[in-house]
């Protein structure tokens, strides 16, 4: 039994390679019923459809459509030295417009629309950068987190996330780069659903807030991050990159299964739940997941605590789901919890699915050593080091896009 990340012992957990027991993945070129897919149309019109469902009703729930009917810039500036702007936005999620996002937006400075990557943040935008003119968010906030005391941000928790938002690297290279504070959308913990667009929404959006969990709420609000990336002249929003770290890597996933408007995915060190297999037993469980985080998924995910082999599916097929659309995971050398070569199996599987596309999967079979990226629009790295996303990142996923968005 190990301990990771604080968690109690009572779940066993296993970081031993050789302690892995045999696992039976199903083919995402089968349908449910062992059959044979023959071509892309029987895959978009058929399975894809059939592996999603099975995702709302094993794991994620629905995934309900757009409620927004307005936005508002509420600050424009210019930022560093004049190479770029900053805009803070608000997207309004109801009809009463007391409900409303805050987004942070940077851009280049461009006579052309330029591609953005749409990501939620783990602590408020004004944790992305220590530039005072961001408005300090003001909704509840996990108290672990740098300058927060009962569950509300000081001035002292701006910046404090600041490295894994390098804004400024993003806009040289010609990128934009949209944030949103994950629980604006849902706060978490197994309540915060009360105060979420799951129970505010309930209504507008015709759902139960029982038929979606707070990863389905977080990924949604990336859909509504893209509503308003299609109005902003600025915005190239043909070319939206959705990214996530860790548990909004989870989110960023599920969003572009759904949200066929984003052109390509980044899961940065997603682990259980999001890029890694759930029935390769390393690293966090099921089971663990839904003991600490019981509001993530839905009731039923709860049936296959310690029993992943009952599972109809496996994490491999959301990533196939994204197809053809390209797709980068990361793991960390560190972050056993997250399972890197659980990750990297997930991916060159999906990479069956790409094949009918006549995309090419990961060319090696065995997972590279850190630091060196595999792959072209599917691709992968191990950055060197702990569950966190680094400048290394960045760097790769600004060369992703420039190679998937070159014939452009
Ligand atoms: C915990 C959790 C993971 C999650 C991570 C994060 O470690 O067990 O599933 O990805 O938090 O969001 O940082």
């Amino acid at each position: 039994l190990v301990q990771f990340n604080g968690f109690s012992q009572r779940i066993p957990s296993n970081i031993d390679e050789d302690q892995v027991p045999p696992f039976v993945l199903t083919h995402p070129l089968k349908y449910a019923d062992g059959k044979k897919v023959k071509n892309i149309k029987e895959w978009e019109n058929s399975r894809r459809p059939e592996i999603l469902n099975l995702f709302k009703d094993h794991i994620y729930g629905e995934y309900p459509g757009a409620s927004v009917i307005d936005f508002k810039v509420v600050k424009e500036d210019e930022v560093f030295a004049g190479k770029g702007k900053r805009k803070q936005v608000q997207i309004y999620l109801g009809k009463s417009k007391e409900l409303f996002l805050n987004v942070l937006l940077y851009l280049p400075i461009s006579k052309a629309p330029v591609p953005v990557f749409a990501g939620l943040n783990f602590c408020g935008n004004h944790c992305t950068t220590f530039d005072s003119l961001i408005f300090l968010n003001d909704n509840w906030i996990a108290d672990n987190h740098k300058g927060v005391s009962n569950n509300t941000a000081s001035d002292s928790s701006r910046g404090s996330q600041a490295h894994r938002w390098p804004y400024e690297e993003i806009i040289s290279r010609g990128y934009g780069v949209a944030t949103l504070y994950y629980g604006e959308l849902e706060p978490d913990h197994p309540e915060g659903w009360k105060n979420g667009v799951r129970s505010l929404l309930k209504e507008e959006l015709r759902i139960e807030p029982d038929k979606w969990a707070a990863i389905g709420a977080w990924a949604w609000g990336l859909s509504r991050v893209q509503d308003y990336l299609e109005i902003d002249k600025d915005v190239d929003a043909k070319r939206t990159i959705v990214q996530g770290h860790s548990r909004l890597g989870k989110a960023a996933l599920w969003a572009a299964s759904n949200d066929t408007r984003f052109a390509a995915v980044i899961s940065n060190n997603s682990g259980e739940g999001g890029a890694a297999l759930s029935k390769r037993w390393f690293g966090e469980t099921i089971e663990h997941l839904n003991s600490y985080f019981p509001h993530w998924f839905v009731q039923k995910y709860n049936d296959y605590s310690g029993k992943a082999e009952e599972l109809p599916i496996d994490q491999h097929l959301l990533l196939a789901s994204i197809a053809p659309r390209p797709i980068y995971v990361t793991s960390a050398s560190e972050d056993l919890w997250a399972d890197p070569k659980g990750e990297f199996l997930a991916l060159r599987e999906a990479g069956k699915v790409y094949k009918l596309y006549k995309i090419a999967g990961l060319a090696i079979k065995e997972q590279p050593q850190v630091e060196m990226p595999v792959g072209k629009k599917i691709r992968y790295h191990m950055r060197k080091g702990k569950h966190d996303i680094q400048l290394y990142d960045w760097i790769q996923f600004l060369d992703f896009a420039d190679y998937i968005f070159k014939e452009k």
